[in-house]
């Protein structure tokens, strides 16, 4: 079965079709990647698996939970999510622990049931992903980079089923970035091995194990499947509307460049 459903989805918002016919269906474990210019609907999407939107047509499901028939706020619990729409939520005085900790309960907010076992649990999880010199510091001290990691670890608290990561590198040096890809390549070993869904703007960001790839443009998949039926030159220039060249990196990894006379002109 699915994790993620989606069969004939449309989400409207104030007379606007923000998502539009949206078809796709994600297995246990898969990694898929999703490209988008901006606005094309990325983060939108994301918030629809979280439940944060319901499809105004269509059937969505997620983790075997119809939307509109069952139990969201236990689905909500098994999804990690790391994103700026997630940062932006949580109190700026919280300390690097606490806001480990608010993945628990996959809330921005504490509950005052919490004690001193929660907190290790939290605790060992940013030790665990090499962040234990923030421990005690402020939220709002922390830079780009150091905040990132508390909400991947934020993110892995009670072994979600399913991480969604939307830009998570964004404001990353070279070196984070590349330990963060490192990190979600990483989450293919754990032993429930959950579903990845990670979404940017920089092809040189899909790793090896990211199988899959979808296309969003102006709130329609334009495109999705394996990595090798997505990444041609057609495929690509016909998404974009615009002419790219695909160049490798290494035999993984690629880099997409758009054709700079066409920019120009
Ligand atoms: N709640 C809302 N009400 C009305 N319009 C919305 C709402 N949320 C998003 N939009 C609009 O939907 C479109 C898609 O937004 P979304 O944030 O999903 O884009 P995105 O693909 O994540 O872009 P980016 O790459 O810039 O993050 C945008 O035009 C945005 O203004
Ligand atoms: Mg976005």
């Amino acid at each position: 079965m699915a994790q993620i459903s989606l069969k004939d989805v449309s989400l409207k918002r104030q007379g606007k079709a923000l998502l539009s016919h949206l078809n796709w269906q994600v297995e246990k474990g898969q990694m898929w990647a999703i490209l988008g210019l901006n606005g094309s609907g990325k983060t939108t999407l994301l918030k629809m698996l979280m439940a944060e939107y319901f499809p105004s047509e269509g059937e969505a499901e997620v983790l075997g939970v119809k939307f509109g028939h069952g139990d969201i706020p236990s689905m909500r619990k098994k999804i990690g999510v790391v994103g700026s729409f997630i940062a932006e939520r949580l109190p700026k005085m919280m300390k690097a622990e606490q806001v480990v900790l608010t993945g628990k309960y996959k809330s921005s907010i504490l509950y005052k049931a919490y004690g001193e076992r929660e907190l290790n649990e939290a605790r060992q999880m940013l030790i665990a992903l090499g962040g234990e010199k923030l421990l005690g510091r402020t939220y709002y001290e922390l830079s780009q980079g150091e905040k990132q990691l508390l909400l991947i670890a934020r993110s892995l608290m009670e072994d979600p089923e399913i991480i969604i990561l939307d830009e998570a590198t964004s404001g990353l040096d070279l070196f984070a970035r590349e330990k963060l890809l490192a990190q979600v390549e990483k989450i293919a070993d754990l032993p429930h091995a959950p579903t990845v869904i990670y979404v940017t703007h920089h092809a040189e960001e899909i790793t090896d194990r990211m199988s899959h790839i979808l296309l969003l443009r102006k709130g329609h998949i334009v495109a999705q499947g394996s990595k090798a039926d997505i990444i041609k030159p057609d495929v690509l220039e016909d998404f974009y509307q615009s002419p790219v060249r695909i160049l490798p990196i290494d035999d993984k990894r690629f880099f997409i460049k758009p054709e700079l006379d066409e920019i120009i002109s």
